[in-house]
């Protein structure tokens, strides 16, 4: 988390594969337009490659930033279809979210790739938000706090003060189901995940790392979830499709802040 944003709150869409260039391009126009001067709220849309280099110049000199969905942990190379922080970088993009549980999922991806990204991201000053969280299977075997603990150990190693980034915790049979833990669990797991970050990387560090809850968050819920200890921010994937939904879920999340 940028030093600067300690006291906000920061929401984080995730369109997936969603959206036309047009629909993407009003949808920004207006979100700039209600939210660019709410000083406690920072917003990072995680949007579709093609659209970055279109969306990137809506945001200048405000809060709202555009953000990958991925990228390639490598700068350059023969590797067809990849595309590299140096170039999201080139296009004015400023975040990159990793580590999604749809690219684990879909795409076979591990710790250890997320972590190379992770460095390669902080090598090109874009900050990473990395999304950590346990399938329902290490769930039911009691495996959580294990999993959480090294994905913490493994995709985050070689994180600094100096280079800002966000952890999402986003339990993976939540996203996209319309259901959430309690709040009183996201809580605690929240604690355990502050406590093993600065257990691990040390309290200067764990200061500068902003802990954000995802997985079917909501207008109805992000005021609930946002008023949690140790919740710096949310994300959210299918209602930041819809622009009153999302916007409706912005208003919440800053609310909870006051
Ligand atoms: P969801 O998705 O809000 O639709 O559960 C969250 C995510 O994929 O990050």
């Amino acid at each position: 988390m940028e030093h600067s944003d300690v006291e906000k709150v920061v929401v984080f869409a995730n369109w997936k594969m969603y959206k036309t260039a047009e629909e993407a391009k009003t949808f920004i126009n207006m979100l700039v337009k209600d939210f660019k001067d709410i000083e406690k709220l920072v917003t990072i849309m995680c949007v579709p490659y093609p659209y970055i280099a279109a969306l990137c110049p809506l945001c200048t000199d405000t809060q709202i930033h555009i953000a990958a969905e991925n990228m390639y942990e490598l700068d350059w190379g023969a590797y067809t279809g990849e595309v590299s922080a140096p170039m999201l970088k080139s296009v004015g993009c400023s975040h990159v979210l990793l580590g999604h549980s749809e690219r684990r999922g879909y795409f076979g991806e591990k710790d250890e790739s997320v972590n190379r990204k992770f460095r390669c991201a902080q090598k090109h000053g874009i900050t990473p938000i990395v999304c950590i969280g346990e399938t329902s299977e290490e769930k039911q075997k009691g495996l959580m706090h294990d999993i959480l603990q090294r994905q913490i150990k493994i995709c985050i190693d070689g994180v600094s003060k100096e280079n800002p980034c966000y952890v999402a915790y986003e339990p993976r049979w939540a996203i996209g189901a319309g259901i959430t833990p309690e709040l009183g669990d996201i809580e605690k797991t929240h604690r355990f995940l502050r406590e093993t970050v600065t257990a691990r990387y040390g309290e200067e560090v764990s200061q500068s790392i902003g802990i954000l809850y995802g997985g079917s968050v909501n207008k109805e819920n992000a005021y609930d979830i946002c008023t949690l200890e140790h919740v710096d921010g949310i994300g959210i994937g299918s209602c930041s499709l819809d622009f009153d939904c999302f916007s409706a879920s912005l208003r919440n999340a800053v609310a909870a802040k006051e």
